[in-house]
C-alpha cells in the first residue's frame, strides 16, 4: 500500500479506543502496520478486527517493565522491527489539592510519565539497534502548558511529558531518532466523560455541562475530535519531519499559545 507511512512498524500505546485508535486507522490509511498496545487486551483485539489486517492487538501494560519488554518483542519478531512509537496511554484524575490521595499520585505518574519515559527507552534500544532512526510521539496535553486549580496531579505529569520530550529528543537525535508531542485541548470522547463526571462532582454542576463549557471557551467553536489530531500523528512520523526534535505542537483549537 503507498502512503506517507508506507512499510513502517508502529506501535500506539492505549489505541484500543479514543484518540489512539484515530491515530491507528490514520497511520493504517498510510500504509503502517500498527500494534493496538493496550492494556485492554479484549477491546484492542476488537479495535484491530475493526481496522483490518494491517492492525494487531498487543497486550500491553506500560506500568510493568516486563510487559513493556514483551510488546516491543511482539512487534519486533512480527514486523522485523519498530519504527514508529506513540505514547498515547495515560489516565486522568481530579481533586482538590486537600484530597489528593497518594494512590491517585503514584498511578498517575506511574502510567503518564514513567509509563511514557520506559516506553521510549525499550523502543529506542530496538531502533538503535536496528539502525534505521524512528520517530517517537508522546501525547502531552494543555494540561502540561500551566495549572489547574483542580487538576494539579495530571498537569505535573503531562509538563513532566513535555520536559521528558525535551531531554529524549536532545539525546536520541544522534541515533536518528526525533522524538517530539502533541499538545491536544479539549478532545471528546469516552476519556471526556469521565472528565465530566468528575467536574460534576467537585464544581457540584449537572452531567454535560462541564463539556458544554469548555467546548464553548474553544476559539475554534468546539471541542476537539481525535480526528483532528491526526494530521500531526502522520506529519511527525513521516520523513517531512526530520529536522524537527524535541518540540511540542499545540493542536487545540486556539487554546494555547506558546
Ligand atoms: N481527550 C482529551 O481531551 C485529551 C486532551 C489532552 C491530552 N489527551 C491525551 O491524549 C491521550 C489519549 O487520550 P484519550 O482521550 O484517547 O484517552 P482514553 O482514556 O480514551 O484512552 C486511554 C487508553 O489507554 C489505555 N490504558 C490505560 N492504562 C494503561 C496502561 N497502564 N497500559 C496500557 N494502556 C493503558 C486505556 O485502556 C485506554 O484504551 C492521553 O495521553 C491523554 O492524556 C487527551
Amino acid at each position: 500500500m503507498s502512503g506517507r507511512l508506507s512499510g513502517k512498524s508502529a506501535l500506539i500505546t492505549g489505541s484500543a479506543r479514543g484518540i489512539g485508535r484515530a491515530f491507528a486507522e490514520a497511520y493504517v490509511r498510510e500504509g503502517a502496520t500498527v500494534a493496538i498496545a493496550d492494556i485492554d487486551l479484549d477491546r484492542s483485539s476488537r479495535t484491530a478486527s475493526e481496522i483490518g489486517s494491517a492492525a494487531y492487538a498487543v497486550k500491553l501494560d506500560v506500568t510493568d517493565q516486563a510487559s513493556i519488554d514483551a510488546a516491543i518483542c511482539a512487534v519486533e519478531e512480527r514486523q522485523g522491527g519498530l519504527d514508529i512509537l506513540i505514547n498515547n496511554a495515560a489516565l486522568f484524575d481530579l481533586a482538590p489539592i486537600v484530597e489528593i490521595s497518594r494512590a491517585s499520585y503514584d498511578r498517575l505518574f506511574s502510567i503518564n510519565v514513567a509509563g511514557t519515559l520506559f516506553m521510549m527507552q525499550a523502543a529506542a534500544r530496538s531502533m538503535i539497534a536496528k539502525g534505521q532512526g524512528g520517530k517517537i510521539i508522546n501525547m502531552a496535553s494543555q494540561a502540561g502548558r500551566r495549572g489547574e486549580g483542580l487538576v494539579a496531579v495530571y498537569c505535573a505529569t503531562k509538563a513532566a511529558v513535555i520536559s521528558l520530550t525535551q531531554s529524549a529528543g536532545l539525546d536520541l537525535i544522534k541515533h536518528g531518532i526525533n522524538v517530539n508531542a502533541i499538545a491536544p485541548g479539549v478532545v471528546d470522547g469516552e476519556h471526556w466523560d469521565g472528565v465530566d463526571a468528575l467536574f460534576a462532582k467537585y464544581e457540584n454542576r449537572p452531567l454535560g455541562e462541564k463539556k458544554k463549557l469548555v467546548g464553548a471557551e474553544v476559539p475554534f467553536g468546539r471541542m476537539g475530535r481525535a480526528e483532528d489530531l491526526t494530521g500531526m500523528a502522520i506529519f511527525l512520523a513521516s520523513a517531512d519531519a526530520d529536522y524537527i526534535v524535541a518540540q511540542t505542537y499545540n493542536v487545540d483549537g486556539g487554546n494555547w499559545m506558546s
